[in-house]
């Protein structure tokens, strides 16, 4: 039995940047959009993987705020994605007991994927498995600063003291409000960059960045990094029993 198995040394809360669908789209000759697509079936994979493992969080870079940018045909593609994911898999993922939460600005997506995640949102508040977190429209200063909004807008009610903001009270200000931090932060591709990802709850995370690109991340991949992260001994900047 492979050493990370065991409760104590499985992460409670994986991030996970999905990168390089246009590489491995380029690498074949095929359209980015058909990378993206096989990028969705990995997806699929790991979120089951997940919740059969008893990962208790996980948390997935989608479309930063930032991938509006790109070319309105790429946009486009994924933003078709984001609906397809949710119209095909919300039975089963409410089947097996996945609650789901987007990350980021829910109001700044187009109508059709904003109905579709707020119905799913819904749908599976109640849900006791896997805490799935899908990073939509999302950035880690702007939730930082939509935190920091939050928190204003209460001090100037008299609901809350300046002096009585710290980091428990910023940390339920944050969309991830209520979940462990990040312990394991996996970026595929070979890129070595957080691009804005979770940057608080990331604090003191484990951060791996294999070579494999994300539509072929498969369960042994996975499995690998899940490895990697058991065999890592967590100082915590010196404490050893912070987050156990
Ligand atoms: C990075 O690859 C990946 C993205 C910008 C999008 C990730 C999205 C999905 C896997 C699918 C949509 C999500 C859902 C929930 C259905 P890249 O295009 O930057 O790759 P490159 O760096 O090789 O060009």
């Amino acid at each position: 039995m492979s050493e990370w198995r065991a409760p104590a040394r499985l992460p409670r809360h994986v991030a996970i940047i999905m990168d390089g669908n246009g590489r491995w789209a380029k690498k074949r000759g095929v359209p980015r959009a058909l990378g993206h697509r096989r990028g969705v079936e990995a997806l699929r994979d790991i979120i089951r993987e997940s919740s059969d493992l008893g990962i208790a969080v996980l948390s997935l870079y989608a479309f930063s705020t930032e991938n509006w940018s790109r070319s309105s045909e790429e946009v486009g593609a994924l933003m078709g994605l984001v609906l397809e994911f949710f119209r095909r898999e919300i039975d089963e993922l409410d089947r097996n007991g996945v609650c789901i939460r987007i990350l980021g600005d829910v109001a700044g997506l187009p109508a059709p994927q904003r109905d579709a995640v707020r119905s799913a949102m819904a749908r599976t508040a109640r849900n006791e498995g896997l805490r799935l977190n899908i990073a939509l429209n999302y950035g880690g200063r702007a939730e930082l600063v939509r935190a920091a909004r939050t928190l204003a807008v209460a001090v100037r009610r008299g609901e809350l003291a300046p002096e009585d903001i710290d980091e428990e009270r910023l940390a339920a200000a944050l969309d991830t409000a209520g979940q462990p931090d990040v312990d394991l932060m996996i970026r595929t591709s070979g890129e070595m960059r957080v691009s804005n990802f979770l940057l608080y709850q990331s604090a003191y995370a484990e951060f791996l960045f294999p070579s494999v690109l994300w539509p072929d991340f498969d369960r042994e991949a996975y499995h690998q990094a899940l490895d990697a992260y058991a065999a890592r001994e967590r100082r915590f900047g010196g404490r050893q029993d912070k987050g156990e």
